[in-house]
């Protein structure tokens, strides 16, 4: 069963095609970094037009990879992640999928982007056969699942891929908003995840060099807060008040320490949410997703907690870690298999 999946809730256009929700026949992305690079961070109406330039040429370049001549024959669906994101982004991935649903007369299927995170942890891609193939009943439920990206720091107890109940959750920004603003004081570029990644193992960063503080909320909270540790990161580089100096100030050595130092904190705060939760929740399994799940660092202490709490680890592929619409179609097929189909008055919600 073949199903198109749209993605445009943030700055990434995306359509794929994903097989019986798990071999991705294609899954075309066309990042928008570049028109937002001089700006710090996405400005969301620039997001949504972009959107609007490129979604109609991505889904051609989709179908053609996957090898779809006629989509009203060869689809069995068309999905879309309504939900949550920019407003004007979300418009126009939903129109244009109830178009072509409505054109080639499919099922519409609308989908939790942040849901869909945590599915990706089972996409294959035939591209990457190396990596290890999960088969999406090889997920033991109920798990913990953590979806950490540019816009969500959430803890979830998972049922099944489309049955979760959200247990904790950012109190203020999100960890890859932190990733991006230490990377623009350390004046490294954006967006700053991958770069500080690369800074910490590339430049020989000490984790240990510098403590900064990890916010870990009261003693049985499992929300998160990051903005203490970046203010932490900032007073550290600028000093006082974060206006007496700036990064240019630091060696290449002292730049790597930062970066592996605050990489470190983030993901010593990840791991103690995780662990209260495991302590609280039936979990037979950990998954990961989002952005920033594709950190070099986050990926091993994940892993060494699931061997430590004796938990299978679920890590997506690192080029479905971001946005992308194979995760889309992929967690379509469970919800088209349950019979949760949307129709032509799909409406989009931003925050959920
Ligand atoms: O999932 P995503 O593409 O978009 C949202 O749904 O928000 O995540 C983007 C975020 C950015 O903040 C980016 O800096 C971060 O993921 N990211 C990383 C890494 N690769 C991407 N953060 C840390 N380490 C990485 N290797
Ligand atoms: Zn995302």
């Amino acid at each position: 069963m073949l199903i198109l999946g749209l993605e445009t809730t943030c700055d990434e256009t995306s359509a794929a095609v994903v097989q019986d929700g798990r071999d991705v026949l294609s899954n075309v992305v066309a990042s928008q970094i570049g028109l937002h690079a001089k700006f710090g961070g996405v400005v969301p109406e620039v997001a949504a037009r972009a959107h609007l330039e490129s979604l109609n040429l991505i889904v051609d370049e989709a179908l053609q990879r996957a090898h779809i001549t006629r989509p009203a024959h060869q689809l069995a669906a068309v999905a879309v992640a309504n939900c949550p994101g920019l407003i004007g982004c979300l418009l126009v991935g939903t129109a244009a999928a109830k178009a072509f649903a409505f054109a080639w007369q499919k099922p519409l299927i609308a989908v939790n982007h942040v849901q869909a995170h945590l599915y990706s942890v089972v996409l294959q891609d035939p591209s990457t056969p190396s990596f290890p193939h999960f088969l999406i009943s090889s997920v033991p439920f109920p798990a913990l699942g953590l979806v950490i990206s540019g816009g969500h720091s959430s803890l979830y107890h998972v049922h099944s891929f489309h049955n979760l109940r959200r247990i904790g959750q950012t109190q203020d920004d999100a960890v890859g908003e932190a990733f991006d603003k230490v990377a623009a004081i350390l004046q490294l570029g954006y967006p700053g995840g991958p770069l500080i990644d690369q800074l910490a193992k590339g430049g020989g960063g000490n984790p240990l060099a510098i403590k900064f503080p990890a916010g870990h909320l009261e003693k049985d909270s499992l929300n998160f807060s990051f903005s203490g540790l970046k203010t932490a990161v900032l007073y550290h580089v600028n000093g006082k008040q974060g206006r007496q100096r700036d990064a240019s100030a630091l060696t290449a050595q002292q730049k790597a320490d930062v970066a592996a130092s605050f990489q470190k904190t983030a993901a010593d705060m990840l791991i103690e949410k995780l662990r209260r939760a495991a302590a609280r929740f039936p979990a037979r399994a950990l998954l990961i997703g989002g952005g920033v799940s594709a950190n070099s660092a986050i990926r091993a202490a994940v892993t060494a907690l699931g061997a430590e709490l004796h938990l299978p680890v679920f890590i997506p592929p690192i080029q479905f870690c971001t946005d992308n619409g194979a995760m889309i179609a992929g967690i379509a097929y469970e919800l088209l298999l349950s019979g949760q189909i949307a129709d032509l008055n799909l409406e989009t919600i931003a925050t959920i």
